[in-house]
């Protein structure tokens, strides 16, 4: 055994422990009292948050930059700006990455590149999840087209990685460039209040090319990106909140597209009956209500985790349990734009059923939708392309599909939400649900306009159309029937017929038509 107290090994070990403590001090103590002050931890702290205790292991800690330019010789941390390595969530591995402010501004040279490289395809050899916790000023100006390639050398991985193992990222500081489509292309971006920001161009550009004033926080800030953009699908008060958020979305999904998520104990009946849900969902086709009231009391322990709850309200997105096992949820959202499909509410969705798709996540859909939004502003904004691709999604997605019509399925919309005809695995439906190609009053409108015109009493004979229209379409009978609905329920069974759906579905294997990939409509 050699001897580790000869000289040369203390001395051996007092250089080891000084690299280290230089790689721990980032840009230093004076630094990172202003990443405090300004409401942000440091990179080293955010992964103790983030990662289960004492989990954390590093990955080149000692690494440098190599670039001489601009006097960069003389100005080397050890770790060059960012902190990499893997750790766990929940006992489950997690490679990371967390870009260190506090030196270079965070900014990304060659060789903090390599070391998001390395983390990334690990993640990808190993069949983890990567998460990136992004505060940078961007591409090291000093580092002239190593940085941009660098960044290019993430983007491909990005790329690759997509589908095959979950990528996040936290946005906890600047993000600005080109170097907002590494965030852009992984799977889920959540950005913290005040203090996060994204955009491709910032202000002061904005102002010399078009004249427009814009702060940073309303051109690229949390909400801007939450509510406007669509690009953030979470966002937190504060750094704290994120990394719980992050790490209860975790717990959601499986670590590669070869795994099943994982299942969650339950305490919660999956027989649970609840008479409420029939009074949930009005009778009165036209009445908003909250469909997320329905959500929370069919899945476990009303435990809802809401992916972009502040874009395109119409439509409502996010991952439950049904009997300890993960699903996907989408569901129409008639207490906003009456729950219809419109560009952004088709797009949002489109985007989340791909995910789950790619995941192994279950889809269960509740439908009460009266259509696609009509008007110009849709046509010419591309409703026709927007709107295939939620159909497209649905369509191609070969995981257990269910869905449970509460209320009414109107139209071209009845068949793209996740429909018989479109391999829906289980379709159920409420005995007050409505299939019909559109509403009553619309219909009677088009198929009766000559006798509407002769009638006597106008108002009469459109009452009685519509009664008749009703009674003939305004039920789930007809679609029933013809096997488009597998089960008409009653609405307090909805868990445990949801569940029961799930369950009959867990080893489904479907396969679609070998091919290079499909072209959906971009
Ligand atoms: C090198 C940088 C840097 C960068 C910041 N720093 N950004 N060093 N390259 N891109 C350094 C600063 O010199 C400073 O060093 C320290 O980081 C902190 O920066 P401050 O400006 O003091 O901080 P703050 O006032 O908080 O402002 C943060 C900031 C600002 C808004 C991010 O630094 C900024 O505008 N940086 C440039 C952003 C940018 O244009 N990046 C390029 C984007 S284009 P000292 O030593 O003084 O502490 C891009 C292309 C990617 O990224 C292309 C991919 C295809």
């Amino acid at each position: 055994m050699p001897d580790d107290s000869t000289p040369e090994m203390n001395e051996a070990r007092k250089k080891l422990a000084e690299r280290e403590r230089l790689a721990e001090a980032g840009g230093g103590a004076e630094r990172a009292a202003r990443q405090h002050s300004e409401g942000k931890y440091t990179a080293r702290e955010r992964l103790e948050r983030l990662l289960d205790p004492g989990s954390f292991v590093e990955l080149d800690k000692l690494k440098t930059h190599r670039c001489s330019d601009f006097g960069m010789a003389e100005k080397k941390v050890p770790g060059d700006g960012v902190v990499t390595g893997w750790g766990t969530i929940e006992n489950r591995t997690i490679y990371v990455f967390s870009q260190d402010f506090t030196v270079f501004g965070g900014s990304l040279g060659l060789a903090h590149a390599e070391k998001i490289c390395k983390i990334m395809d690990l993640a990808m050899e190993n069949g983890a999840p990567v998460i990136g916790l992004n505060d940078s000023g961007g591409a090291r100006i000093q580092e002239g087209v190593d940085s941009l390639g660098g960044y290019a050398e993430i983007f491909l991985r990005n790329t690759l990685a997509s589908g095959v193992v979950p990528q996040l990222s936290a946005i906890l500081g600047p993000c600005a460039g080109g170097a907002v489509y590494s965030p852009a292309i992984t799977d889920f971006i959540m950005m913290v209040e005040k203090t996060a920001y994204m955009f491709v161009t910032g202000p002061d550009v904005i102002k010399t090319v078009t004249h427009e004033e814009i702060t940073k926080e309303d051109l690229g800030g949390a909400m801007a990106h939450a509510a406007k953009s669509g690009v953030a699908h979470l966002t937190a008060p504060d750094e704290d909140e994120a990394f719980l958020m992050l790490r209860e979305l975790v717990g959601f999904l499986p670590s590669n597209n070869l795994e099943d998520p994982p299942l969650r104990l339950t305490s919660d009946p999956v027989d649970r009956k609840d008479p409420a849900l029939a009074a949930i969902v009005p009778l009165n086709a036209n009445k908003p209500y909250d469909i997320k009231e329905l959500v929370r009391r069919v899945v476990d322990e009303g435990v809802f985790f809401e992916i972009h709850e502040h874009y395109a309200q119409n439509i409502v997105v996010g991952f439950a349990r049904f009997g300890g096992a993960s699903a996907g949820i989408v569901a129409n959202q008639p207490a906003h734009l009456a729950g219809c499909l419109d560009i952004h509410s088709s797009k949002k969705a489109a985007r989340f059923v791909r995910f789950c798709d790619a995941f192994n996540i279950p889809l269960v859909t509740f439908v009460d939708v009266p259509g696609f939004l009509p008007g110009s502003e849709q046509e010419h904004g591309g409703i026709i392309k927007d709107g295939a691709k939620l159909l497209y999604a649905y369509a191609e997605a070969t995981v257990p599909k269910v869905s449970v019509i509460v209320r009414k399925a109107y139209g071209g919309a009845y068949d793209v939400m996740s429909s018989k005809h479109i391999r829906g695995d289980v379709n159920l439906a409420f005995p007050t649900a409505e299939i019909a190609v559109m509403g009553p009053e619309g219909a009677v409108n088009i198929v009766f306009r000559q006798e509407l015109l002769a009638a006597a009493d106008p108002a009469r004979c459109r009452e009685e159309l519509v009664s008749n229209y009703r009674a003939t379409f305004a039920n789930p009978y007809q679609a029933a029937e013809r096997g488009y609905i597998d089960a008409v329920i009653f609405p307090e069974d909805t868990r445990r017929q949801v569940i029961q759906a799930l369950r009959m579905l867990q080893n489904k294997r479907q396969k679609n038509p070998a091919r290079k990939h499909g072209n959906i409509p971009l």
